[in-house]
């Protein structure tokens, strides 16, 4: 039996607000209605006129919610629950999630359960709205967690450690990469333009043994960020990193490359005459 908080319906929303301000609401269990009365699991009687203390038979949460929504049904009020995100991005042990404008009151609680839903997440951070600058960097607010922005990720056997709130990178590009490795052969030689932290050369590279890629990068911290993955992934001998624009560095290589990469999402054309 769970001790409950016995509301009619037409206070529900307002009493689930006040135990969760309290801190009072039991979030092992599940609450419970019928007719017109909401019963609402709590961790202890205190004095109130929303409602009467009893004991009552409740289901309890599965250890891990489906989804979530389910999660954060826990700390968001039941109207704004059609706000949360279905989804968020785990890069490296960093997990990235959109909170719409309506709940950012919330943001710090939202931030804090998921923290604890999973052993992998030690920072959660809040997806900004834009990707700023000529870096193309997306600043992410933390909300819970560690107090920092650098992480390490792997993907197709590849080590990559960078900053998120001073690089660009995207996992979501990692099915892009792969494809495009599957198109290089042999010993091809490849320049990178507008490389980040060296994520395509370095996947190119680690699948293809006699390849060698140039990367250039216009972002000092990405391109030191670029020769730490480099140095990480065992590829010193034949990867990379040019800090510079590539107008100017371009000219600078007396190679002859037999591909070239441009990642860079618009204003491509500018630089064809460069490659
Ligand atoms: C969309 S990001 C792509 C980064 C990387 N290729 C990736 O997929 O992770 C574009 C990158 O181009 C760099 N960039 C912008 N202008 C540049 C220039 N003129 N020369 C070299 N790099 C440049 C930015 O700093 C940014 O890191």
């Amino acid at each position: 039996m769970t001790l409950v908080l016995k509301v009619s319906k037409k206070n529900g929303e307002r009493a689930r607000r006040t135990l969760i301000n309290k801190g009072y609401f039991d979030n092992e269990h599940k609450p419970d209605s019928e007719k017109n009365c909401i019963y609402f699991p709590v961790t202890r009687e205190f004095k109130t006129q929303l409602g009467t203390f009893e004991k009552r038979n409740l289901d309890k949460f599965k250890s891990r919610p489906s989804s979530l929504r389910e999660l954060f049904m826990k700390v968001v009020p039941l109207n704004l629950i059609h706000d949360v995100r279905r989804s968020y991005d785990l890069i490296g042990d960093i997990a990235v999630i959109e909170i719409p404008d309506s709940l950012k009151k919330y943001e710090k609680v939202i931030a804090a359960s998921l923290l604890k839903t999973n052993s992998k997440i030690k920072v959660v951070a809040k997806k900004p709205k834009r990707i700023e600058g000529e870096y193309r960097i997306r600043k992410v607010k933390i909300l819970a967690g560690e107090r920092r922005t650098t992480t390490e990720y792997r993907e197709s056997d590849c080590l990559f450690r960078f900053d998120l709130n001073k690089t660009y990178f995207s996992q979501r590009l990692g099915n892009e990469r792969l494809r495009l490795a599957k198109k290089v052969k042999g010993s091809e030689k490849i320049l990178v333009m507008f490389s980040g932290v060296a994520p395509f050369g370095i996947v190119i590279a680690k699948k293809h043994p006699f390849a060698k890629v140039w990367n250039i990068e216009l972002n000092p911290d990405a391109a030191k960020y670029a020769a730490k993955n480099i140095e990480l992934n065992h590829l010193g001998s034949r990867v990379f990193s040019i800090k510079g624009d590539v107008k100017k560095e371009i000219p600078k290589l007396k190679e002859k490359f037999d591909r070239i990469i441009m990642v860079l999402p618009f204003h491509n054309e500018k630089f064809l005459k460069s490659a």
